[in-house]
Parts: structure tokens; sequence; C-alpha cells
């Protein structure tokens, strides 16, 4: 737009550091607490147990995460394909600095990313849900994966709620049924993952009855106290060659 002054101005033109623009762009952040890393053991369908780790997502995680959620937002099963094409943006988003307060939340199994959970803080009482994913199926492994990013919300970040929405069935399944989770009036209320229905539970809940999901549906719970073996067979973060899902 433009209007001509209403008086004479010493300079027409004004140069703005970008440096100006980034602090009203991005969002001041909140100053959460970090995930601390856990562990938890997760038995297989033939009877064994694999020890998923679960950390934060660190920087260097990034660039190989992209690559991969390039190919799997190409296979069109299982909705990978819109929760990895959202992931991509929510990476590059709290790469960028475009998301207010995220978190995100990887599992691997002997350094390989076995599992993927991720949300952020809307403000000091809500915090967001935004997507949980499996890269090694029929393990429960996304379950522990929502469970433990749900513990960090409304247990160690301080959150009252926690606002999640499904894109798929199994999403639906691991959380929203067999967290007996309630939703709010639609369309009054809409998520922001494409103003669906939003599914919550308040701290309250969780006390409650949720806190105990992974020991019930699970059959183990998340261990704070991480070994060396598991951290050391953990160091050296890496994507699947190709997404078998
Ligand atoms: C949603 C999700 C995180 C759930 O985690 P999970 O239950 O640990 O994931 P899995 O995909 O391993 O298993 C879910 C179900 O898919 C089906 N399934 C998975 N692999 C299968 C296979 N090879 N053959 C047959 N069924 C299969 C089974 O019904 C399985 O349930 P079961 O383990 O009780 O048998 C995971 O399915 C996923 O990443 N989906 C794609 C992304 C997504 O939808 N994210 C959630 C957005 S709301």
């Amino acid at each position: 737009m433009r209007l001509e002054p209403p008086e004479k101005v010493s300079e027409e033109q004004l140069t703005i550091d970008v440096r100006e623009i980034e602090p009203l762009l991005q969002a001041p952040p909140m100053d959460l607490k970090p995930w601390p890393e856990a562990m938890i053991p997760l038995r297989q369908r033939d009877g064994s147990e694999k020890m998923l780790y679960i950390r934060q997502a660190k920087t260097e995680d990034v660039q190989p995460m992209l690559a991969f959620m390039k190919k799997v937002m190409e296979v069109e099963k299982d909705f990978y394909d819109i929760v990895g094409a959202r992931v991509y943006a929510e990476i590059l988003g709290e790469y960028r600095k475009r998301l207010k307060d995220p978190f995100t939340l990887v599992g691997l199994i002997d350094g390989e990313l076995a599992g993927f959970a991720n949300g952020r803080f809307k403000n000091e009482d809500i915090a967001i849900s935004l997507h949980t994913m499996t890269f090694a199926r029929r393990g429960r492994i996304g379950w522990a994966m929502y469970y433990a990013k749900t513990y960090y919300a409304l247990e160690i970040a301080g959150a009252k709620e926690w606002w999640s929405t499904f894109e798929s069935y199994n999403g639906w399944r691991m959380a929203g049924l067999e967290m007996a989770q309630p939703s709010y009036p639609w369309p009054e209320y809409q998520h922001e993952l494409g103003g669906a229905r939003i599914f919550y539970v308040t701290k309250k809940y969780w006390d409650s009855s949720v806190k105990a999901f992974a020991k019930q549906m699970i059959g183990s719970d998340l261990n704070f106290n991480v070994t060396d073996e598991v951290r050391k067979a953990n160091e050296n973060f890496r994507c699947p060659e190709t997404p078998t899902l």
C-alpha cells in the first residue's frame, strides 16, 4: 500500500535490517523444560523384546530426517503420505524457527529412527499434539512415542490440557480410542491440523487414568534412568535407508 505522507519528511526511504524483522516473525520462546531421555522395552510379536530409546531431536538429526521424510511422503498407505508431508513441514518449521514452542522426540532402536513424535505449546496451559509416526511396524512403537510426548507435555512441561487430532485409523485407535479421549464440540472447536475435531486429555484426567496407559496398554513403562549400554547403542543416529511400511 502507498499513501502520500501528510508532512515533509527528512528521509523518504527507510532501510530495515532483517534482524529487526525477525523478532516480529519468530515467537518469543517459553523456556520449556527439556525431555530428559528415556528408554522403554517393547515386546515384539515374536516374543522378543526391543529397547526403544527416546530422546529430544537434535539439530544434526534434521537433514537426515528431512531426506527420509521425502521418501515417507511417497508411501500411499495407511496415511503415511499426508502425515509424512506434514511432518516434513514441521521439522523444517522448527529448524527455520517458524513454529511456536515446538518439541520433537525421536525413538531409536540401535541408533535407527523407529519412531517420531512432536507437538508445540499454544500457550502456557494448552499443548498441541502434532504427529506421531512409526517406521518399524507392529511393535507398539507409536503407542510409546505418543505416550512419551503426552507425558512430556502434562508431566514435565506443565500443560493443563493436551489437544490432539487424528488423521489415520491407527492414530485414532492408538490414542483417541485407547486413551478414551473426549472431544470438544465440532465445528466450533477445530484442531490446527486441517480443522478436524480436537480430542483432549486434561491434567486431571491424565493423573486419574491416562498416566497408567503405558503399563496397561504397552505392558511396560518409561524408564528415565537410561543405562550407558542403551545410550551407547543409540549414539549414532541414522534413518532407515528406505521406508518399509
Ligand atoms: C499411527 C501409528 C503411529 C500407530 O503406531 P503403532 O500402532 O505402533 O503402529 P503400527 O503401524 O506398527 O501398527 C498399527 C496397526 O497397523 C496394522 N499393521 C501394521 N503393519 C501391518 C502389517 N504388516 N500387516 C498387517 N497389519 C499391519 C495392524 O493393525 C497394527 O496393529 P497391531 O500392532 O495391534 O497389530 C502408526 O501406524 C503410523 O506411523 N502411521 C502413519 C502415520 C500416522 O497415521 N500417524 C498418526 C497421525 S494421527
